[in-house]
């Protein structure tokens, strides 16, 4: 859909990158086109950097920021798109071409995408580095590395090298780790969305069915709601599958007695969800199942209570850890010292994932978890999952039987506020209310 004018929101995030930034120019190619066999496209998704700073969502386009302290403010913005064709129109959808995307992008120039190589040497020369993500598109990489050896070779004699290339995950990255108001409101959506599916999942989902007709019935209400897309390959695992922690052929028959474990969220306006729960597929967990779900369950809370502004990122997967280890060694499926257990790493055989990542319009999202070798502290506007999990495979005959095949995990999306934290996905997860459901 051709918009007539966009947000102010990516010229201020322009301004902003700039408020904090006086050398180098930002080179964000959109995302690579994959096609299948004969011409046929695949589902396309834009650069999130790219989208994050111009609401550009065409294919083959190039969004160039540099400082310029003769404008404004503080720097210039070039977009490279396709132009105006009336046959690749009619194929694929409606242009903006170079006119209008220069007008309602808000760019200070605007070319075509054909020109990007000749132009972009003088466009970069008098920059002291480049910001460039390596090792998305390996021909682009190629292409760049020899315009960076072009401009080296119009410094001529003056003895510049190449240019330095940085990865922009520290300058675009910490800013998309805080969100805004907009994008928090995009979150909501995403989990809203999303907390619904995964609710009619659990009210309707039937022994005897396959997984894949569950990860068809929870996808139905992320699109029904408004999302273009799952937020990442859904997991639909019964049984045995759900110790397999990124699970995702979801062909086998659901067994009564077992328990399924979903995670799977949406993607609402390029914002995503990341939720998990686990339940029986009949109505009831067994008693095996419900003492590994109820020491999930324990550290997930928990984690949870401790969220507030200024604590360590870190602490909450050490919290998780310790609480987890505990629980197997009351569970009978670990012995000793808790300090020593988890020092040594022996609980990773039960729980060998971190507790959480940061979402937004990634599911593992940008952002860095520390800082010159400390852990980040927690600040408002972060958003994160809560992801405890414990695994007892089926062939472990070390562990009693009545915990063998039972994976489970429990996840949701945390936003921190001021004083504490807001969950943005609400389904249920106490045993009695799922069960409830499940009983309807
Ligand atoms: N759904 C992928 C993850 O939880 O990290
Ligand atoms: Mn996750
Ligand atoms: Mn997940």
């Amino acid at each position: 859909m051709i918009k007539d004018s966009i947000s102010r929101m990516y010229v201020d995030r322009r301004k902003a990158l700039f408020s904090k930034i006086s050398d180098g120019a930002f080179l964000i190619p959109s995302a690579v086109e994959h096609f299948r066999a004969s011409s046929v496209p695949l589902d396309f998704r834009q650069n999130p950097n790219l989208y994050y700073l111009s609401g550009f969502e065409e294919p083959e386009s190039f969004l160039i920021l540099l400082p310029d302290s003769t404008k404004k403010d503080g720097y210039e913005s070039i977009l490279f798109c396709r132009p105006r064709n009336a046959t690749a129109e009619l194929w694929d959808g409606e242009r903006y071409g170079i006119e209008r995307a220069k007008k309602i992008f808000g760019m200070d120039q605007c070319f075509d995408i054909s020109e990007l190589a000749e132009r972009l040497p003088s466009i970069i020369k008098a920059q002291s580095k480049i910001y460039y993500t390596l090792g998305l598109d390996e021909a682009l990489d190629r292409k760049i590395t020899t315009i960076l050896l072009q401009v080296q070779s119009m410094s001529g004699r003056s003895g510049q090298g190449l240019l330095q290339i940085e990865d922009p995950k520290v300058a675009i990255g910490e800013m998309r780790l805080i969100k805004s108001e907009e994008e928090i409101v995009l979150l909501k959506k995403a989990g809203a969305i999303s907390s619904h599916a995964h609710i009619e999942a659990m009210k309707n989902t039937k022994p005897g069915q396959y997984e894949y007709q569950v990860q068809a019935l929870i996808e139905y209400h992320f699109k029904d709601g408004g999302c273009r897309r799952p937020a990442y390959n859904s997991i639909v695992a019964g049984g045995n599958n759900a110790t397999c922690l990124h699970y995702g052929s979801n062909r086998d028959q659901l067994v009564d007695g077992q328990l399924l474990l979903i995670d799977a969220g949406g993607e609402f306006e390029y914002y995503h969800a990341d939720i998990t729960r686990t339940f029986p597929i009949g109505k009831k967990y067994t008693q095996g199942q419900r003492e590994v779900y109820e020491a999930v369950l324990k550290a997930q809370k928990e984690c949870i209570a401790m969220i507030k502004p200024g604590i360590p990122y870190a602490s909450i997967h050490e919290h998780a850890s310790k609480v987890l280890i505990e629980e197997l060694c009351r569970l009978g499926l670990l012995s000793g010292d808790i300090d020593h257990i988890y020092d040594q790493k022996a609980h990773l055989t039960y729980y060998p994932h971190g507790t959480g990542h940061f979402l937004g319009m990634d599911t593992h999202d940008v952002g860095l978890y520390s800082h010159e070798g400390s852990s980040k502290l927690l600040e408002p506007g972060m958003v994160f999952t809560i992801e405890p999990g414990l695994y007892i495979r089926e062939d472990n005959t070390d562990a009693p039987e009545k915990y063998r095949g039972v994976g489970v995990r429990i996840e949701d999306d945390i936003l921190v506020t001021k004083n504490g934290c807001e969950l943005l996905s609400q389904v249920p997860k106490e045993i009695e209310e799922i069960e409830s459901l499940r009983n309807q």
